[in-house]
């Protein structure tokens, strides 16, 4: 060890170290810094003694508070779950108008709706709820069965042609030849004119001979459930046919396959599988979506 000397030129003891002749003086530390020092010391022991501190083999000290993160945890578990129950409540017995009277619960519902969207109707749906072929998005203001509220209520509530007693049901009946053999309602030129007919409504550049005969067939065939104008009817879920959103496709293709042969589409119903409280916030949901009438 090197010996101590005192600088001569300042009267401080120095360390002993040196390098090429500059010599290091051993000052103490600030008085503000040691009595910084001093307390971290003393309020680390107070926080060994009542925080959870020493890790040991199977466990740790615990502290006197018995503080854990955990609990905390648990308890903020419990004060949510409390006011979850209360909103629950709320969105049960209260009327939509209600709910959407009122911000916070309204955003409790679409937060509710949003989860119980992705978990039950987005494999069908799509996670945007955009839809697909078969399947309608439910963004958009174009509704089969109404895009009122109670309407959408009641779609998910008792679903379409499902095995609900209450389900939204109608069928378009199959004008091609039947599955068990016979006469078809309208022979393979009549479907065709029929098809040229529903694709110009849309299309209106389309030009084909059959539209005028095809016109006259739709009138005798499809206006009870289409409608006159052919812009659809949702008590029976028959959708507009003059606009470009289709359920199946809007190919020329398309209206010949479905008039010879329609499809059915099925929507499960949700009665009895989700609750009121979930039912009511998919419905806030999806009216929510943007095409909410
Ligand atoms: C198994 C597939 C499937 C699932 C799951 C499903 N849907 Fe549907 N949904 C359909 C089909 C198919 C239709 C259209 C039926 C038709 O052709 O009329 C439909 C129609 C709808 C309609 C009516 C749209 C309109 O234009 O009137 C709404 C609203 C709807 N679904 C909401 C939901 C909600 C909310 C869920 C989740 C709770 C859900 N669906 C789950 C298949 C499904
Ligand atoms: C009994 C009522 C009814 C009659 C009559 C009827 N339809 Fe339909 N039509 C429907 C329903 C309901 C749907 C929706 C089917 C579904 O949701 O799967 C539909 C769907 C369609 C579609 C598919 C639309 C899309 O968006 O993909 C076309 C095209 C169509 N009908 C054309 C016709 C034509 C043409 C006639 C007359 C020859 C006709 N329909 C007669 C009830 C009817």
């Amino acid at each position: 060890m090197a010996k101590k000397e005192i600088d001569q030129h300042s009267g401080i003891e120095t360390t002993g170290h040196e390098w090429d002749g500059l010599k290091e003086l051993n000052n103490p530390l600030p008085r503000w810094w040691v009595y910084i020092f001093y307390a971290c010391i003393v309020w680390s022991v107070g926080y060994f003694v009542l925080y959870p501190a020493w890790p040991g083999i199977t466990g740790y000290t615990a502290g006197i508070l018995g503080h854990s993160s955990r609990l905390e945890a648990i308890a903020d578990v419990e004060a949510l779950k409390t006011v979850r129950e209360a909103s629950a409540k709320d969105l049960v017995t209260a009327s939509f108008d209600q709910i959407r009277a009122k911000p916070a619960l309204m955003e409790f519902a679409l937060a509710n709706g949003r989860a119980a969207f992705a978990n039950n109707c987005a494999p069908c749906h799509g996670t945007g709820a955009t839809g697909s072929t078969g399947y309608p998005n439910l963004q958009d203001d174009d509704w089969l069965w109404g895009g009122k509220i109670d309407d959408i209520a009641t779609t998910i509530r008792y679903g379409i042609r499902s095995t609900s007693d209450q389900t939204r049901v109608s069928q378009m009946q199959t004008f091609g030849p039947p599955p068990g053999g016979g006469d078809p309602v309208l022979k393979k030129d009549e479907i065709a004119a029929i098809a040229d007919f529903v694709f110009s409504l849309s299309n209106p550049d389309y030009k084909a001979a059959g539209i005028d005969n095809g016109k006259k067939i739709f009138a005798e065939n499809c206006i009870a459930c289409h409608g006159e104008d052919a812009k659809g009817n949702q008590e029976l879920g028959a959708p507009n046919l003059t606009d470009k959103i289709w359920l199946y496709s809007g190919t020329r293709d398309a209206i010949v396959a479905q008039v010879t042969n329609p499809r059915h589409g099925v929507m499960p119903t949700w009665d009895g599988k989700l609750d009121d409280m979930t039912i009511k916030s998919l419905a806030l949901y999806v009216h929510d979506l943007g095409g909410g009438k």
